[in-house]
């Protein structure tokens, strides 16, 4: 029923725009200019798992059990389609799933060539090459619903010892995603970059760069999951190719408080002022739901706890062009424009020993500092300092990064909220350089609580957050109770800060952040 209300307006605006086109190119090529729309899909997939993906089976049975999950997808082109959908996003892992040694995933490997120099449609020439069956049946599904189609799945690729990169065994297992045209070309692939613990994939011997290109809404770029902290393949897209909207499957595991799926795929959208079409997989057992259509001011997403169901997102969302500035470097934002840096906390505003005299001598603050303790955060030790009053300005430092926080509770709940820091190499699951600046709502009352994983909050806090931080690339977080999403009032730097604020808000707080990366601290 629910997908019948938001179906049909859709369906009916799109066929609005085809009789406009048939009936008038003059109108059209006007249109193209002045802020075209396209109609975008993702589907979030219960996946139908492999029991035992460390078994060795072969080809016809890897085949048999990939098939259930290629069915949903069908029926869910179909139901996109219905809806006027352009182009779908499929998840990373969706069909073969996860948890396979480089042995046992072999069988459900499909073959692909070297596209540089041929255009192949795999359902129209589907004899070209063997082990094809997977992108065989994908292409078809493209074809008949007229539909761009951007699906992940596992790939070979033989080679021979005169490669210096040629594993032992003769052969390259890479992490791919496909994208197929309107009439079922396999136009594109890309090859997961940044592994995530995944032995039975390759790394490419050279980063995939990968960008297609759609009639309807032009380019767009192409990546995996934990690709999304990296700067390569995703930052070199966005800055040097000049993407601005992303096709992005993943498969990924919310972690609280920073790194649940749809907050960070919010704050990348925000951060680049892109759009990002992202699509998980379902399985909340392992902690993967989070899925959204983004654009940089509007959000329609997908985060299900509960349910064991998937979810297709069908939306019309305006076409970003690349003269639209994506420049992370100069991203002040103001999503309430009317609203004015705010009187409160201009008063609590004081001054930095660094900064000259040009701003008045603020009130210290009547109460002592409150303490400074240190707390496990996502494997992070973070510098914390709780908020104590109803009211307050506090600054928590941490190597060269300095936060600083101005703060009044709206609605004093029996909650304890801290403010963080953390400048540091992360070193688990991955290694990547953090600078990050949180306000978060803990576990529970003692302080060991803080840094825990919960969803429901209902403290109200009008904030002002702040960093003076040594990168450029910083994503800003906001997550109200529920899971939920919100933006900020104000986004931008201030002489050496970088100061998110935000007044009001419909729920409760659970992260507010800026989540710095400093790419060049990646490698000691
Ligand atoms: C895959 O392996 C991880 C880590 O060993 C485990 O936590 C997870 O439950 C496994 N998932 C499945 C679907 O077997
Ligand atoms: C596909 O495999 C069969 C059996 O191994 C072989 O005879 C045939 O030549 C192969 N076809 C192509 C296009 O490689
Ligand atoms: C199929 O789509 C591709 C990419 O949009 C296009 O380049 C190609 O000309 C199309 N082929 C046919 C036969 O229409
Ligand atoms: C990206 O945009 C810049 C600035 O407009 C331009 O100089 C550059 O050539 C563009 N790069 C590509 C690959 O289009
Ligand atoms: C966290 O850092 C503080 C300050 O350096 C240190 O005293 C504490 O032992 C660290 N905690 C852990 C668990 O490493
Ligand atoms: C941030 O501010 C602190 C305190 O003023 C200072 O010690 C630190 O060097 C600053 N960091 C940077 C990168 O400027
Ligand atoms: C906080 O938790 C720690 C560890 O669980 C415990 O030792 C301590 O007594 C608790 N503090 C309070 C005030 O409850």
């Amino acid at each position: 029923m629910e997908k019948r209300t938001t179906a049909t307006p859709l369906t009916l605006r799109f066929m609005a725009s085809i009789i406009f086109f048939v009936l008038g190119h003059q109108v059209l090529s006007i249109d193209i200019h002045k802020g075209r729309h396209y109609v975008a899909a993702v589907y979030e997939h219960h996946i139908i798992l492999n029991p035992s993906p460390a078994a060795i089976i072969d080809r016809h049975t890897a085949l048999q059990l990939m098939k259930r999950n290629l069915d949903i997808y069908e029926e869910q082109v179909i139901n996109a389609a219905k809806q006027g959908a352009q182009i779908i996003i499929f998840p990373e892992d969706g069909i073969q799933g996860f948890n396979f040694t480089r042995a046992s995933i072999y069988p459900y490997l499909d073959f692909i060539p070297n596209l540089d120099c041929l255009i192949w449609n795999p359902c129209k020439e589907f004899y070209l090459f063997n082990d094809t069956e997977v992108l065989h049946r994908l292409s078809c599904m493209a074809l008949k619903n007229q539909m761009f189609l951007v699906v992940n799945l596992g790939t070979k690729e033989p080679c021979t010892q005169s490669d210096p990169h040629c594993p032992p065994d003769g052969r390259y297992q890479f992490n791919t995603n496909v994208v197929f045209s309107d009439n079922g070309t396999l136009i594109a692939r890309y090859r997961k970059q940044n592994l995530y613990f995944e032995y039975s994939f390759n790394t490419p011997p050279e980063i995939d760069y990968t960008i297609f290109d759609t009639p309807f809404a032009g380019k767009f770029g192409i990546f995996t999951c934990f690709d999304i902290l990296f700067y390569e393949p995703t930052v070199t897209l966005i800055k040097q190719y000049n993407i601005t909207q992303v096709a992005y499957p993943t498969a990924w595991m919310n972690q609280l408080p920073l790194l649940s799926a749809v907050e960070f795929q919010r704050a990348f959208a925000t951060a680049f002022k892109i759009n990002l079409l992202a699509a998980n997989i379902h399985h909340p057992d392992l902690g993967m739901t989070g899925s959204g259509i983004y654009t940089p001011s509007k959000s329609f997403i997908y985060y299900d706890m509960e349910s064991i169901d998937g979810k297709l997102i069908v939306v019309e969302i305006p076409v970003m062009t690349s003269d639209h500035e994506a420049n992370i470097e100069n991203n002040a934002m103001s999503y309430n424009s009317q609203k004015s840096f705010s009187d409160f906390f201009m008063e609590k505003q004081i001054c930095h020993k660094d900064q000259e005299t040009d701003c008045e001598i603020a009130e210290k603050p009547s109460q002592e500092l409150p303490p400074v303790f240190y707390e496990i955060m996502m494997y992070d030790n973070f510098t914390l300092m709780p908020i104590l009053n109803a009211e307050g300005n506090i600054e928590v430092c941490s190597n060269t990064l300095c936060c600083n926080l101005i703060y009044k509770r709206l609605e004093k709940t029996n909650e304890l909220y801290v403010l963080g820091v953390f400048d540091d190499l992360h070193t688990v699951h991955g290694t990547y350089y953090i600078q990050a600046c949180v306000l978060v709502k803990c576990g529970g009352l003692n302080y060991t609580t803080c840094g825990q994983e919960i969803t429901e909050a209902a403290g109200l806090i009008d904030f002002q957050l702040q960093g003076n931080f040594s990168t450029t690339f910083i994503f800003p977080l906001l997550l109200r109770s529920g899971v939920t999403l919100d933006f900020a009032d104000h986004l931008g730097w201030e002489k050496n800060s970088y100061v998110m604020y935000k007044t009001g808000g419909s729920s409760g707080l659970i992260t507010a952040g800026l989540y710095g990366r400093w790419y060049e601290r990646d490698k000691n």
